[in-house]
């Protein structure tokens, strides 16, 4: 069985109540239940964490126990370098997804630090872009 962790960081626990015009108005959950739906072969981790220690370990343990990661930084992704570095040295698939299309919204948004050592992008897609990273994963393997 194929196993993907999906990685939501700062702020993406408030989705469905935080900016709905940009985010959607779908909660995390039911984002979440909706992949678990659309793909039962596929053993997903889904976690979310405020805390960027945290996501960096998270990636660090999909990449010794998963066949890919697929990661939402939220605003981490303009900033660290401490999650760059994690996906980095993470032999895994990785797939970087934002639901907004970052590179149409406010300058210090048009730059990502972690989009280097990913393997691709997913951006602008709202939720159907969890779905397409999720299909491109599967495609690969
Ligand atoms: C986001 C885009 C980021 O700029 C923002 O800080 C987020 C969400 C997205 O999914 O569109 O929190 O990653």
């Amino acid at each position: 069985m194929t196993k993907i962790y999906v990685l939501n960081g700062v702020n993406l626990g408030a989705l469905g109540t935080r900016r709905p015009e940009v985010y959607g108005s779908r909660t995390l959950k039911d984002i979440e239940a909706a992949l678990a739906g659309e793909f039962p072969d596929v053993e997903f981790a889904f976690r979310q964490t405020d805390y960027e220690g945290e996501m960096v370990e998270w990636v660090r343990e999909a990449g010794r126990s998963a066949d890919a990661v697929i990661i939402n930084p939220g605003a981490w992704t303009h900033y660290s370098y401490a999650i760059h570095d994690a996906l980095e040295a993470t032999e895994t698939m990785k797939v970087e997804i934002h639901l907004s299309n970052i590179h149409a919204r406010e300058e210090f948004r048009r730059h990502s630090v972690v989009s280097a050592a990913v393997d691709a992008t997913v951006v602008g897609m709202g939720e159907f872009g969890y779905k397409a990273a999720v299909s491109y994963v599967l495609d690969r393997m």
